[in-house]
């Protein structure tokens, strides 16, 4: 069962419409909750007038800091929804109107008068800031700095350097499906109907925010139309949607964001400024590595992207040096998106080493493999696996990479300029403890397999059902998953590319588990439990996936039109469980790093705060016309070590190096080299 490529077996009903999405589930009456956001991005609510609003026929409920029910935790200050005057951000939630119809609560939402008493606020985002601070640890608990030997000297020395500063912009999480969350209080029990990717985790933080306990709120999401990290932790819109349920017991809220809504509320990735230095020598060998990176946090809540981190693994060098800087503005709260640390994090680096193999006269391809490390270059571990080397092979042959021609800017076809680039892709393994899984025998000789996990999209009701029924040595038609509610065994939030190995390892041991207890012929009701291993392997190796990403780029040469006709990538991640599933989870990976190289760019207008090009007229996103082909293959790796399944994640690899390899396929084709995402037309005029 594992390594076929099962169609996705909630396929059926996602095409036909049937396939419940938080928003559609049925309740009976519900109600409808639409917020209020702040106009100011500093000061203090002076007043809310709600009166107009009230007396629209249909209003159920205004509330407001003035009659909101007290949270019994702020110590998330994204959380802490309507417990004081203050306004930390533009687009801050303020309020909600709740009403018999969502057309009634918007438009009563529009009634509401705010007066504000407002402060300065600084929302320019520069990496020359005189208030720069030094975070602690940058997500999730990395080490901030880092440096070993002596880079300034070993830069001094160095016959080639290569010294740029390279940036990303602020970019927005879009899944198809918004934020959406049905909230009912029933006989003093929260159940939540929310786009999420971790029901467990979303009921913890709700039950610290509401001081309730966990098992008083049951969280449901048995389909998620995408995260990619936006849905990963609960955001100030859920504890709305609780409290305008508790306004009206025993009825059922409905509160879906708006895509205007989403770019202020459910995170983002910050913006970067990456200074990279590489000093090497005439043949290419790295001497240092130096990446010192400066990037934007929310000023009431820190998130530090950890960009920096994968520059501490790729390459061997002696004298390395990596940094974080967060400038801390009055702007709406960073979080994930996928790959975060990793994606803007190989930008600038890659595109570095594609600047030192022309300093050098050589082949990007072959200074890679020049620099591949024998082990972790920083903590000096062996890597459990590591394939670079393999996935750069391969994807030069599949692509046919040795055809082309060394200078940049020298073919041109009907007025379109023409390159091909190349850059890696690494991701960390993730295997999280924590996640239960129960096998129970049933009366109609299926096996029932429960686990809390979601399905955002990645085919985890498939990748899971294929485990079960691998580890028990049945059918997949005799496995009855059920995930995606709270009722069901714990387990971890679909994040960090760590869901198959973490969920995928608690299944395995449940499934051994019952065939010891009840062998081969069990009766129905036998039921055992198993959890995700422990694994001290961490300890003794350096875990982490690679991959290879190659780009062809036509840029044109009146107009600075650029398009991306081929994109391969070939990546080393372990055992794959599902080739289909796999394959598309590579292909949205490489076409939203595409999107990152092309078009995304979030404009935060610094006068006010917000986000202006808040929707996807204006926020521009690949879109099929962009994608001419992309191809994803992966070479054969076994790795003992990262967990009982050998799969290392393939949920975020995708999107990374994509970006660089675009950008440096738009230098081999036009000589221009692009060191600031999204690489648009202007910059190749
Ligand atoms: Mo992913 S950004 O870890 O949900």
């Amino acid at each position: 069962m594992i390594g076929s490529p099962l169609p996705r077996l909630d396929g059926t009903a996602k095409v036909t419409g049937t396939a419940r999405y938080a928003f559609e589930h049925r309740v009976a009456d519900p109600a409808y909750a639409y917020p209020l956001q702040a106009t100011v991005a500093r000061g203090h609510i002076t007043a809310i007038n709600t009166s107009a609003a009230q007396a629209v026929d249909g209003v159920l409920a205004v509330i407001t800091h003035e009659n909101a029910p007290h949270l019994a935790s702020t110590e998330d200050a994204e959380l802490a929804v309507l417990q004081s005057t203050e306004i930390a951000f533009r687009g801050q939630v303020i309020g909600a109107v709740v009403a018999d119809t969502s057309e009634t609560a918007r438009h009563a939402a529009g009634l509401v008068e705010v007066s504000y008493d407002p402060s300065p606020h600084d929302a320019v985002f520069t990496p020359d800031r005189d208030d720069l601070y030094t975070p602690d640890t940058v997500n999730p608990s990395f080490p901030t700095d880092t440096s070993q030997g002596d880079v300034e000297s070993a830069l001094k020395q160095s016959p080639v350097v290569v010294d740029h500063v390279y940036t990303t912009p602020m970019t927005h999480n879009n899944p198809l499906e918004p934020h959406t969350t049905v909230a009912c209080w029933h006989d003093d029990q929260l159940t939540l109907y929310d786009s999420t990717q971790g029901v467990h985790s979303t009921r913890q933080s709700l039950a610290k925010a509401l001081g309730l306990a966990p098992e008083r709120i049951r969280v449901i999401a048995p389909h998620v139309g995408g995260g990619f990290g936006s849905k990963g932790q609960a955001h100030a819109h859920l504890v709305l949607a609780a409290m305008a349920a508790q306004a009206m017991p025993g009825r059922a809220v409905k509160l879906a964001l708006t895509r205007q809504q989403m770019f202020s509320l459910v995170g983002y990735r910050t913006p970067t400024v990456q200074h990279v230095r590489l000093g090497a020598g005439p043949d290419g060998r790295l001497t240092a590595i130096s990446m010192d990176v400066v990037e934007q946090t929310s000023r009431i809540k820190e998130f530090a992207e950890q960009t920096a981190i994968p520059a501490r693994h790729m390459y061997a060098a002696p004298n390395r040096r990596t940094t974080h800087r967060l400038a801390a503005l009055d702007v709406p709260v960073p979080s994930w998106m996928r790959a975060p640390g990793e994606c803007p994090g190989m930008f600038g680096p890659e595109v570095a080493m594609d600047e030192l193999a022309n300093a050098c006269g050589m082949d990007p391809v072959d200074l890679r493999v020049l620099n591949e490390p024998d082990v972790d270059p920083e903590s000096g571990k062996p890597f459990s696996s590591r394939n670079l080397v393999a996935c750069l092979r391969e994807g030069a042959a599949r692509f046919g990479w040795a055809d082309r021609e060394h200078a940049p800017r020298t073919r041109r076809e009907h007025g379109w300029w023409v390159g091909t680039g190349v850059a890696a892709s690494t991701y960390p393994v993730h295997v999280k403890p924590g996640s239960s899984a129960t096998v129970r025998f049933q009366p109609d000789g299926r096996y029932r397999i429960e686990i809390g996990a979601t399905d955002i999209g990645t085919g985890t009701w498939t990748a899971l059902t294929q485990i079960a029924a691998d580890a028990l040595s049945v059918r997949v038609d005799a496995i009855d998953l059920r995930i995606g509610d709270t009722d069901l065994p714990p387990a971890t939030v679909a994040g960090g590319s760590s869901g198959i190995n973490s969920w995928g390892s608690a299944v395995v041991d449940a499934a051994r588990a019952f065939r010891d207890k009840f062998g081969t012929g069990p009766n129905p009701g036998d039921e055992a439990q198993g959890t995700t291993p422990g694994n001290s392997a961490g300890e003794r190796f350096a875990m982490r996936a690679f991959g290879a990403q190659f780009a062809e780029v036509r840029v044109h040469a009146a107009t600075g039109e650029i398009r991306v006709p081929r994109l391969l990538g070939v990546f080393a991640v372990g055992r794959i469980i599902n080739p289909r599933t796999a394959r598309s989870q590579f292909l949205g990976g490489m076409t939203m790093g595409m999107s990152m190289a092309l078009h995304e760019q979030s404009v935060l207008d610094e006068r006010f705060g917000h986000v202006v090009n808040h929707d996807l007229a204006e926020y521009h996103i690949a879109a099929n016309a962009d994608v001419a082909g992309i191809e994803a293959h992966w070479v054969d790796e076994t790795d003992p070590h990262v967990n009982p399944l050998g799969t290392k994640g393939i949920g975020e690899i995708g999107i990374v190096g994509t970006a660089a390899a675009i950008a440096n396929a738009a230098h081999h084709a036009t000589g221009i080299r692009v060191r600031d995402l999204p690489l648009t037309a202007d910059k190749f005029l």
